[in-house]
């Protein structure tokens, strides 16, 4: 049977491949972008296809996507909640308000969404959520702190609602890709603080040309991730957590190895909390 999808940020990107994939495997489509002439000018037009504009943001656009979803084909069957973009540099030269403007995309944003269309599936007693994090979402790296911190929400956020709505048949899944090729690094998404601190000068150079010489060079096809999306939205019970591309893979287990070895090497500080009464 043909599902629904609601994907957001379709106008570029991994949204754009995950909603030419599922329209392409004969599913509909609710696809939500800033700009609702970007997403038709990527995805055209066709009868399995819903364009609305949703700036996740925007609590107003949010309630009104939804309800115009469920008008138009009568239920969702997988969110894609895809929207997002990373805020780079460190911490101390970033403004509260880039902060607030992260968080309010990749978290915020990703809630108020989540937030309207579970009702719907809890309603149906069946549905998907596949949020996209980041590996960025599993350990925080010198130049990362807003970005990180927003997808290690994302991921606890994930793995918490997995619980509260698996007894729904709502299954839930945080997918975390390493360097994808997209508009991700580029100019038009990518941002940077603009208060230089020159103590940070010569590392923060480093990770800004680390970064640059990736922009559209990255090894992930989002092609073959809108694939694997596609696959993760069939399987009977799909991951809570589940990590995109080798490069990602490779960080993860990493990232695992090293928890365990400083777990291990603190263990017996650790357990010296315990009370004694
Ligand atoms: N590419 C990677 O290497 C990589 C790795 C890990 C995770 N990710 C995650 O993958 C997701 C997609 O990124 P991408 O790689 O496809 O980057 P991208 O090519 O820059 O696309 C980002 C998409 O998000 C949309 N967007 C941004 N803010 C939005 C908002 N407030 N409301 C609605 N849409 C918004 C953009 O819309 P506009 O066209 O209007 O700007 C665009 O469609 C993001 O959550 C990102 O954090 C990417």
């Amino acid at each position: 049977m043909s599902k629904v999808w609601f994907i957001t940020g379709v106008t570029r990107g991994m949204g754009a491949k995950i909603a030419k994939a599922a329209l392409a495997s004969g599913d509909k489509v609710v696809a939500t972008g800033r700009q609702q002439e970007a997403v038709t000018k990527v995805l055209g037009t066709s009868d399995n296809l819903f364009a609305t504009i949703l700036d996740v943001t925007r609590e107003d656009q949010v309630k009104a996507a939804v309800q115009a979803a469920i008008e138009r084909f009568g239920r969702i069957d997988v969110l894609v909640n895809n929207a997002g973009y990373g805020h780079l540099g460190v911490f101390e030269e970033t403004t509260l308000e880039e902060i607030r403007a992260q968080y309010d995309t990749n978290v915020f944003g990703l809630m108020t969404v989540t937030h309207a269309v579970i009702p719907e599936m809890r309603k149906q007693r069946s549905g998907r959520i596949i949020n996209i994090s980041s590996v960025a979402g599993l350990k925080g790296v010198f130049g990362g702190s807003i970005y990180n911190s927003s997808k290690f929400a994302v991921e606890g956020f994930s793995q918490a609602i997995a619980e509260e709505l698996a007894p729904f048949g709502i299954y839930v899944t945080a997918v975390s890709p390493g360097f994808f090729r997209t508009d991700f690094l580029d100019s038009s998404s990518v941002k940077y603080s603009n208060n230089a601190i020159s103590d940070y000068a010569k590392a923060l150079a480093e990770f800004r040309d680390f970064h640059d010489n990736r922009n559209h060079a990255q090894a992930g096809d989002p092609r073959k991730l809108a694939d694997v999306i596609l696959q993760l939205a069939q399987v009977e019970k799909p991951p809570v957590s589940f990590v995109a591309g080798s490069d990602g893979l490779e960080w993860a287990m990493i990232v695992n190895k090293q928890q365990k070895e400083q777990l291990d090497a603190w263990r017996n500080l650790s357990v010296s909390t315990d009370g004694t009464w």
